[in-house]
């Protein structure tokens, strides 16, 4: 093997720089030569290559977002796109590719290694933190500290005015985002894409809260599970002498400087993913799992859904008293 290319796909995360440094640097120290691709994979199709080296990471270390630019690419299921993204990595001397991106990304690897043979890394990057076979992901940590560093504003004045607050946070489809933050925020109620609710559980909880002597309550919702300020009005509506104010967090969650985990992680996963190639792995997944950095099949990451935690879950509602 004599050189890489490297890309960032799918929904930025704050690290996917501290990524790339570390892939560049590992394969520069191991005399590999390193491509970049720009916006994911339809820089390889539009062949849009740079060369990297150790000073072109220079610098980026805290930096968020991606200096290779990312991109959703549909147009990539199509194996006649793949054969192009094939003769440009093989025209660029290209020998391995290195993706980084969450669980879509790792598809899209997954189906070009298993179309043409070509050898492929994933590094799992997403706030989402939605990826089987890593306990975490690039970028989740980050997220997390993100949204509750917001959040603790958002309860003081919660506080002060003795008010209801619904906090919408990232997770089209998952709810681990909304999970962590809900623990480490202190929220009475967490709202998840993957567990079914009705506003009668949720009205009747406040009720409760209130008989409590709670003058507060902090709601947190994944995005996928409904919208903040539906929620809100339902509960204005519905419980009587409260008041119910909503925040959505957005993008916010998704920049910004990678915390100390979050830089670690992806230093040691771009550090872990050339030596796998330089191992002979032509199909896997760096990823974390307990205190130890593992190879996944990638075949085993794209056919299995991460579960939720239903004892983080119940910690939810047991701090909630
Ligand atoms: P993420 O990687 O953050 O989950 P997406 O789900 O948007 O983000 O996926 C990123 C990109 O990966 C897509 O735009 C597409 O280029 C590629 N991709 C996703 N799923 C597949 C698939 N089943 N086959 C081929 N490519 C895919
Ligand atoms: O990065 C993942 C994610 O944040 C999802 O939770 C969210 O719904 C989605 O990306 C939105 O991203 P975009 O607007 O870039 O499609």
């Amino acid at each position: 093997m004599k050189r890489l290319a490297v890309l960032t796909s799918g929904g930025d995360a704050s690290g996917m720089n501290c990524a790339i440094r570390s892939v560049v640097r590992t394969a520069i120290g191991a005399g590999l030569k390193v491509s970049g691709v720009m916006r994911g994979y339809r820089g390889l199709y539009e062949n849009d290559f740079l060369e990297l080296n150790s000073r072109s990471v220079s610098g980026i270390i805290n930096k968020g977002g991606t200096i290779l630019r990312t991109i959703r690419f549909p147009e990539f299921k199509n194996p006649d796109i793949q054969r192009m993204c094939l003769k440009n990595l093989k025209e660029n001397g290209v020998d391995a590719l290195v993706v980084i991106g969450g669980d879509g990304s790792s598809r899209g690897a997954f189906s070009f290694h298993k179309n043409f043979g070509f050898p492929v890394c994933v590094i799992p990057a997403s706030i989402d933190n939605d990826v089987y076979g890593t306990d975490s992901t690039i970028g989740f940590d980050t997220a997390v500290n993100t949204a509750l560093e917001a959040i603790d504003r958002i309860r003081d004045t919660a506080t002060s005015h003795e008010r209801i607050f619904v906090v919408e946070v990232m997770g089209r489809e998952h709810g681990f985002l909304a999970i962590e933050v809900a623990i480490a925020a202190g929220a009475e109620i967490v709202l998840i894409p993957e567990r079914p609710f009705t506003i009668e559980q949720i009205i009747e909880k406040l009720k409760k809260d209130r008989q409590l002597g709670k003058v507060s309550s902090l709601i947190v919702l994944a995005e996928g599970a409904g919208r903040a300020h539906e929620l809100a009005k339902q509960i204005n509506e519905k419980v009587s002498n409260a008041e119910a104010r909503y925040s959505v967090l957005g993008y916010i969650q998704r920049g910004g400087v990678p915390t100390y985990q979050t830089r670690c992680l992806a230093t040691m996963f771009g550090n872990q993913a050339v030596k796998g190639l330089l191992e002979g792995l032509d199909c896997f997944m760096v990823g974390i799992q307990g205190n130890s950095l593992v190879g996944v099949p990638l075949e085993t990451v794209v056919s299995n859904n991460k579960r939720i935690s239903e004892e983080k879950l119940k910690i939810v509602e047991e701090m909630a008293v």
